[in-house]
């Protein structure tokens, strides 16, 4: 019989504390096939994983290792079948897949996740300004979602994961849809962000620039090695 997920907002942790998050033993079966026939596959068997602030941790392994499944487990859009997660509650997710609203534009967006995040207008007008700037989309600002490329998407798609200045930002795969030079802002951007205290924690199936990671986990057979 396994223990009962537990998923517990630890408003102490946070910048300046020492971990931003912790998951011990994650366990996750799905169940697959016809009703009759419905059978188990374990996808994450135990899996250990902490971060403390101002890191950038790499989260790497090959398609269908169980990366998002496990990223949704740490930021509660999941429930694990076993084990405990602890983060800090200022935490930003990127999802591999863009959440987004085909109707709405791109500030309309920004505004509304703002408000969700208790943003005051200033706190909105200045990030925005400066995600814009930094991931180079100012000019698609009244753009609706539908007209916009995937790879636009996926910066409006992180800079709602990061506009509230979070301390921890759990990004899945943010850079695959990205141009060169869009990939040189994404470092230069986390790097910023890291270097002011916050932890990231990036998916990746591949990891082109090993020397960017302080520390990478490769997840393997369901379990997170430590490289
Ligand atoms: N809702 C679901 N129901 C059943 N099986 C699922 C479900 N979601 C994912 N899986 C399976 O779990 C495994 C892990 O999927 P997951 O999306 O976590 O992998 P991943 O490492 O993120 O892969 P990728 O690199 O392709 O994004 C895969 O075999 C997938 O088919
Ligand atoms: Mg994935």
């Amino acid at each position: 019989m396994m223990a009962t997920p537990e998923s517990v907002n630890a408003p102490n942790l946070g910048v300046g504390d020492q971990i931003v998050l912790e998951a011990a033993g994650i366990w996750k079966e799905y169940r697959r096939g016809l009703p009759t026939r419905r059978r188990s596959f374990p996808v994450l068997k135990g899996v250990d994983l902490s971060l403390t602030s101002g890191e950038i941790v790499g989260l790497v392994g090959e398609n269908g290792a169980g990366k998002s499944t496990l990223m949704k487990i740490l930021v509660g859009a999941l429930q694990a079948d076993a084990g405990t997660v602890q983060r800090t509650d200022r935490f930003g997710y990127c999802p591999q897949v863009p959440v987004l609203y085909e109707r709405l534009r791109c500030d309309e967006h920004l505004e509304l996740f703002g408000a969700a995040y208790g943003m005051s207008r200033s706190e909105l007008s200045s990030s925005t300004e400066k995600l814009y700037e930094d991931l180079d989309f100012a000019r698609f600002a009244q753009t609706r979602v539908e007209e916009l490329s995937g790879g636009t998407r996926s910066k409006l798609n992180l800079a709602i994961a990061m506009m509230h200045d979070p301390a921890l930002l759990c990004l899945d795969e943010p850079y695959a849809g990205f141009d060169w030079d869009t990939y040189q802002r994404f470092w230069d951007l986390t790097s910023r962000r890291r270097n002011a205290g916050a932890s990231l924690l990036i998916i990746s199936h591949f990891i082109a620039d090993e020397e960017r990671f302080d520390r990478i986990y490769d997840l393997v057979d369901g379990r997170a090695v430590q490289r």
